[in-house]
C-alpha cells in the first residue's frame, strides 16, 4: 500500500515556521487589544477615529487637556460625573491602560516629521547613511534587505523612525534574517528565502542565492538583524530627513 507523505511534511514545516517570535510584538498586542475595546465601547460616542466630540480628536492627539496615561485609564474606568461620559467600573486597570495606549497610538506617526526633508533625506539615504548598501528603492540599491520603493505606503512615520532607532525593536516576521552553518565552515547569514523540511535557501550578504541542504548544516537559525542604528551615523536631522523621504515612498516614481 502507498502511503502519502504530505501531511506528515506539512505538519513538520508547520511547527518548524510556526515558533513564536519572542516578545517582539508585546506591544502591538497591547494596542491591538485596546484598539479591539475601543471600538466596541467607546467609538459609538467618539466615532472610528475618535474625532466626534467637540473638542476631543484623538486621531490627532487633541484632548481638552493634558493627561498621564494613569489618568486616562482613570477616566475610561470612572467616567467624567455629571457628563455624558459614562464609567466602566468592570474594567481593569490593565484594560484600560490598553486603551489608553491604543488611543496615543491613534495619533502617533500619521504625518512625518515637521521639521524633515525628502529631498535632503535622499541625498543621506544614497550617501552618507548608506542604506543603499542593503537596501534599494527603484531598483537602485541592494537587495540584502528588504525592499523600501513602498515603505511609505505600508508603514507609519513613526513606525519608520523607529525602525531607524531601533532596528531590533520590531522586526517583520518576512525580513528575518536567518544564519546557517555547514559542518566544518564559517556560518553565513542572508536574508530567508525558503525553508523546507529538506533545504534552506538564503540571500547571502553579497547577494548572492545560496541554497544549502539541512543534513549538511551543523546549526541553523533565526539570527539578529545587521542593520545598525541609525544615530550612529546620522544627526536627529538627518534621521529626520531620512524618515520624511521613506514616508513619501508610495511605488510612484519620483523624480
Ligand atoms: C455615551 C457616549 C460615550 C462613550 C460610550 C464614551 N465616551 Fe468618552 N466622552 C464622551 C463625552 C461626551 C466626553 C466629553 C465629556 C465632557 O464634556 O467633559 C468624553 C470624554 C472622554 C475623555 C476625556 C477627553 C478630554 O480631552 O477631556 C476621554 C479620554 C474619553 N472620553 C475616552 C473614552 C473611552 C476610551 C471610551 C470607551 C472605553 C469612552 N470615552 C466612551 C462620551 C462617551
Ligand atoms: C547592513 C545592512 C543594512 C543597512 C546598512 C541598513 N539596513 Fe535597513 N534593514 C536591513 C535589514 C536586514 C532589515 C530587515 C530587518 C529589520 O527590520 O531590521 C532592515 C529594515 C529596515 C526598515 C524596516 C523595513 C520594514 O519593512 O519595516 C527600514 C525603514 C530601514 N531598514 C531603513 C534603513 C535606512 C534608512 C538605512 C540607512 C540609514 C538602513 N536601513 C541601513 C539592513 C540594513
Amino acid at each position: 500500500m502507498r502511503r502519502t507523505a504530505l501531511p506528515w511534511v506539512t505538519a513538520v514545516i508547520t511547527a518548524a515556521l510556526g515558533a513564536p517570535a519572542t516578545g517582539q510584538h508585546a506591544t502591538a498586542f497591547d494596542i491591538q487589544d485596546g484598539k479591539r475595546v475601543f471600538e466596541t465601547t467607546c467609538a459609538n460616542c467618539h466615532g472610528p477615529d475618535g474625532d466626534l466630540i467637540a473638542g476631543i480628536d484623538f486621531g490627532r492627539g487633541v484632548f481638552r487637556r493634558q493627561f498621564t496615561n494613569d489618568e486616562l485609564a482613570d477616566t475610561i474606568i470612572g467616567g467624567i460625573p455629571g457628563k455624558p461620559m459614562p464609567p466602566n467600573p468592570g474594567m481593569s486597570k490593565e484594560q484600560a491602560l490598553r486603551i489608553a495606549d491604543y488611543l496615543r497610538s491613534m495619533s502617533e506617526g500619521r504625518a512625518a516629521p515637521a521639521n524633515g526633508d525628502a529631498r535632503r533625506g535622499r541625498t543621506v539615504f544614497e550617501g552618507k547613511g548608506e542604506c543603499t548598501d542593503c537596501h534599494a528603492v527603484h531598483g537602485v540599491g541592494s537587495r540584502v534587505g528588504p525592499d523600501l520603493t513602498r515603505i511609505g505606503a505600508v508603514r507609519r512615520a513613526a513606525e519608520i523612525e523607529r525602525s531607524l532607532l531601533d532596528p531590533k525593536a520590531e522586526v517583520q516576521p518576512e525580513n528575518r534574517f536567518y544564519k546557517v552553518t555547514p559542518k566544518n565552515a564559517k556560518p553565513i547569514v542572508g536574508r530567508l528565502l525558503n525553508r523546507d523540511t529538506f533545504t534552506v535557501q538564503l540571500l547571502d550578504t553579497d547577494e548572492r542565492l545560496r541554497s544549502f541542504s539541512i543534513a549538511d548544516l551543523s546549526q541553523h537559525g533565526f539570527d539578529d538583524t545587521p542593520m545598525p542604528a541609525a544615530s550612529k551615523k546620522l544627526t536627529s536631522q538627518q534621521i529626520a530627513d531620512v524618515v520624511t523621504y521613506l514616508s513619501s515612498l508610495r511605488g510612484e516614481v519620483t523624480p
